[in-house]
């Protein structure tokens, strides 16, 4: 299930997060952590098996009724079972109304998970 990210979550929302292309760089890393956790367009949140958190998904609000997923990772262990497309659609299903698009990183992946989800 997706839960909310909290600071208590920073370590391993930060290990999640760092599978991504654009955020390779520990300083690059901060910011965006930072980000999530101090503004209110940016929105994260982890996947939660049992009592491991599995992956990791980041929006950002564009405007009224669209946000943007940026970041969404999965740890490599557990690849290729659903749980990216998991994510996609919870998201899809917490936000009715809004239409949730990718971005040049997430958009071809999004654009599996559902008909609904595009480009921006
Ligand atoms: C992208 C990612 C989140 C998918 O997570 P996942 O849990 O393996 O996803 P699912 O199991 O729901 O779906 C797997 C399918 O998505 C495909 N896929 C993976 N990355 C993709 C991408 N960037 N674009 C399109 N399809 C992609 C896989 O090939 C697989 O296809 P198949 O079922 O036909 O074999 C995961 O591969 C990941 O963390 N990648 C590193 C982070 C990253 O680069 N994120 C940005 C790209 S979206």
């Amino acid at each position: 299930m997706l839960i909310r990210f909290k600071k208590s979550y920073e370590k391993i929302a930060m290990g999640l997060l760092s599978f991504m292309p654009t955020e390779k760089e520990l300083k690059k890393l901060r910011c965006t952590i930072k980000e999530y956790e101090t503004n209110e367009n940016w929105q994260l949140y982890l996947w939660r098996e049992d009592d491991d958190m599995l992956g990791i998904i980041g929006t950002v609000k564009q405007e009224d009724g669209v946000v943007q997923i940026q970041h969404i990772c999965v740890t490599p262990s557990h690849r290729h079972a659903g749980i990216g497309s998991k994510m996609v659609q919870e998201l899809r299903a917490m936000m009715p109304g809004v239409t949730v698009c990718g971005n040049e990183y997430t958009t071809s992946f999004c654009q599996k998970c559902g008909d609904t989800v595009q480009n921006m």
